[in-house]
């Protein structure tokens, strides 16, 4: 049975908690856009950082790039876009309504069991035009991938950073698809970001950086604390590769939906460098000072969606729990991943709680993302805390007038600690990086 948490009950909380909300809503809507809300933006900014920590910061043999979205049209010819990133398409001849030919098994709609047409090739490229002249010469494309920003960039990278191959370029950015059956909420969409490395290595050394590539992002998944049995490599089949493609992994989650992929590693060898060369009329050709020669470098490429891992972090923290005979949801997010770090809680909007509580507030900010709430019971406001998964509530109580303590509760165990106010920013600090929570045994035993 797929993951333990059905879609809706996903949607419904990202809607009502603000992590989500359909696009344009007050118009009815825009067909598969999203806009992430007040907690979306927090959790979906967490997830680049993670990511960008792992890739970029932590390592000195990775620069950063943030490239335009809109390139050369030439960059997608050269790239194979304009030619081959097309599915076929298929019509029904009743309802009219338009599927990925590979998504139809018996020749017959899925919607009203109507005749459909022969497949045609639909390109996924959004096109546009640059200046105020609607006409073939200045069309340009939204790109689909944020990839070919690091292939032309590919000199520029290597000639400012003085670095030495292996060298990889990294990005995150918008990409957009004009697919043509988006769906199951944030997983497949026509806008969305990409968080993509392009790692640039001697051919010859492809292979075994491939295989390195491979574990270590399966790994930082298990790392933020998504769950070892809901992740699993897929080798892709021959017929199945890119056309750049000597070799592919996906990542997969099992979402609601089943196994689904989540991420791709790919070994695109000397495709791009060679292609860009070609048209372009640059050599991107790498001299190698330790060899004494040059060659054009192979590429291992983890390309990975921010907004599919943010809907599979989500599913993956997602929880129903019964505690003194009552329904709480949580999200068992990883503090570092969680939207809110702490919760400043008066046990009541007292006029004597108020200034000390928004004294304590004021202290935590600059530390954390903290958030603070006095509107209804402090048992509301608890499984409100949940249910954005906010790993650390404080409850400022008359007791903390007299004593200047107030009690932390534990998001998890549901403990409760009282700690002296003036120890209370180190407390929550020593407790955020005793990462990770309960949740993942893998991470538990490794820590050990
Ligand atoms: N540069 C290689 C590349 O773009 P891809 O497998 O097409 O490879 C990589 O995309 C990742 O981007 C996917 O694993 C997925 O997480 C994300 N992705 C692709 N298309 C998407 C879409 N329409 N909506 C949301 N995420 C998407």
């Amino acid at each position: 049975m797929p993951a333990n948490v059905d879609m809706e009950k996903i949607v419904s909380l990202c809607k009502r908690r603000g992590f989500v909300f359909p696009s344009s809503e007050i118009y009815g809507g825009l067909g598969s856009c999203w806009d992430y809300g007040p907690m979306g933006v927090e959790l979906k900014r967490n997830v680049k950082d993670a990511w960008w920590k792992a890739i970029v910061q932590e390592r000195d043999d990775v620069v950063g790039l943030d490239s335009s979205i809109m390139m050369h049209p030439q960059v997608w010819k050269a790239s194979g876009h304009v030619d081959s990133f097309a599915d076929p398409l298929v019509e029904c001849k009743s309802c009219h309504l338009r599927w990925r030919a590979s998504e139809i098994n018996n020749e017959k709609c899925p919607q009203c069991g109507g005749k459909l047409t022969e497949p045609r090739m639909f390109n996924l490229m959004f096109k546009t035009f640059m200046g105020p002249v609607e006409e073939e010469a200045s069309t340009v494309y939204l790109r689909p991938e944020t990839a070919q920003g690091m292939f032309v960039n590919f000199e520029n990278a290597v000639t400012t950073s003085r670095k030495r191959l292996p060298l990889g370029i990294a990005q995150i950015g918008k990409s957009f698809r004009n697919e043509i059956t988006p769906g199951n909420f944030i997983f497949r969409t026509r806008e969305f970001e990409h968080m993509e490395l392009e790692y640039f290595v001697k051919p010859g050394t492809d292979e075994a950086w491939f295989d390195y590539w491979v574990k270590e992002r399966f790994e930082w998944y298990i790392r933020l604390g998504m769950r070892k049995e809901n992740l699993r490599l897929r080798q892709h089949g021959k017929e199945e590769l890119a056309h750049y493609a000597k070799d592919c992994y996906d990542v997969e989650y099992l979402f609601p939906m089943g196994w689904s992929e989540l991420e791709g590693i790919a070994n695109r060898g000397d495709y791009d460098l060679t292609q860009h060369t070609k048209h372009s009329g640059k050599d991107l050709s790498y001299y190698d000072g330790e060899s004494g020669t040059r060659y054009v470098p192979y590429v291992i490429e983890p390309s990975a969606g921010v907004d599919r891992s943010v809907l599979a972090f989500l599913i993956d923290a997602y929880s129903e729990e019964e505690v003194e005979g009552e329904k709480r949801v949580v999200l068992h997010l990883q503090p570092s991943l969680a939207p809110m770090k702490v919760a400043v809680l008066p046990l009541s909007r007292n006029e004597k709680l108020t200034p000390l509580a928004r004294e304590v507030y004021k202290q935590l900010c600059p530390s954390f993302m903290t958030c603070y709430d006095d509107s209804q019971s402090i048992g509301r406001r608890y499984r409100r805390q949940d249910e954005i998964g906010t790993p650390f509530c404080v409850t400022i109580d008359f007791q903390s007038l007299e004593d200047n303590q107030v009690t932390i509760r534990e998001r998890d165990s549901l403990a409760q600690i009282r700690v002296p106010i003036e120890k209370l920013e180190k407390t929550l600090r020593a407790k955020l990086s005793d990462e990770p929570f309960e949740k993942t045994p893998l991470w538990a035993t490794r820590q050990k």
